[in-house]
């Protein structure tokens, strides 16, 4: 049976389609429950940046209600994000790949990123909003100098007609494969997941730099472990990275997301 995106609810413009699935959410929405918006006054991304969100990007989030325990919340972070990789892949035939843990990069530039956030009754989820932003065909000109270094667009904003033919495709490939993953994952086969997300891996061995609150890992990245943590090698042994920044060294001016 299909689920995400019954309904698919459409705005203009909204502050962020997580705060207004969220809003619905806590009003009863049904899982699968799906807002897209053309473009967000205050968008938001990882690690409370903002996430700019101008026309011609796909702005969207589901809602969810798995039972799902805190310490998961990053399998389903990683779920989303390939899901995401394979959908670029299918409708716009570039070679996208994952940048840990769930952005999505062709040539090395950042064209998808993923926020999953919640509400919580002690150690599971209540609900969940997954929200998926991708530069579809947005002018990079629009962006501040800092983003603009690494974001990417998959199309150039030329042809209106055709970025809006290539989001409505989108769309629809990013919730089937996001709608096959989910229940993947909830019948216990992360570990196929897994494998995606090691194949499409912009960042396995790669030099890495790993910022979190309190510590920054500087190594090779070597594995996905099956929690969904990245293991990064460093002189002093492997260490797990669960969340936090990843920038990639090596590439002109590093990238990170
Ligand atoms: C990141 O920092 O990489 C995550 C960005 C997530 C952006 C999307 S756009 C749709 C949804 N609504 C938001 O406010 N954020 C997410």
């Amino acid at each position: 049976m299909k689920f995400l995106g019954q309904p698919v609810q459409r705005f203009a413009n909204v502050d962020s389609t997580n705060a207004v699935a969220r809003r619905l959410a806590e009003r009863r929405a049904p899982e699968g429950t799906c807002i897209v918006a053309e473009t967000q006054s205050a968008g938001r991304g990882r690690l409370g940046r903002e996430w700019h969100s101008p026309p011609g990007g796909l702005w969207l989030s589901v809602v969810l209600r798995p039972k799902l325990a805190a310490r998961d919340i990053g399998k389903l972070s990683l779920v989303a994000g390939v899901a995401a990789t394979e959908a670029i892949r299918e409708v716009v035939r570039l070679p996208a790949m994952t940048k840990w843990p769930n952005d999505v990069v062709v040539a090395g530039k950042k064209v998808c990123g993923v926020l999953v956030e919640g509400r919580w009754q002690g150690e599971t989820a209540d609900f969940l909003v997954a929200g998926i932003g991708i530069n579809v065909a947005i002018d990079l000109a629009a962006l501040p100098p800092d983003v603009r270094a690494t974001a990417g667009t998959l199309l150039e904003p030329r042809d209106p007609a055709d970025a809006l033919a290539v989001r409505e495709a989108l769309l629809g490939s990013l919730l089937k494969k996001l709608e096959t993953s989910y229940r993947r994952f909830l019948s216990g086969g992360f570990s196929g997941i897994l494998e995606k997300a090691r194949l499409y891996s912009d960042t396995l061995g790669r030099q890495v730099v790993a910022a979190g609150s309190d510590a920054r890992i500087q190594g090779t990245a070597v594995g996905i472990a099956s929690d969904a943590a990245l293991i990064v090698r460093t002189p002093s042994g492997d260490v797990r990275v669960v969340s936090g920044d990843v920038t990639i060294r090596g590439v002109s001016g590093g990238y990170s997301g």
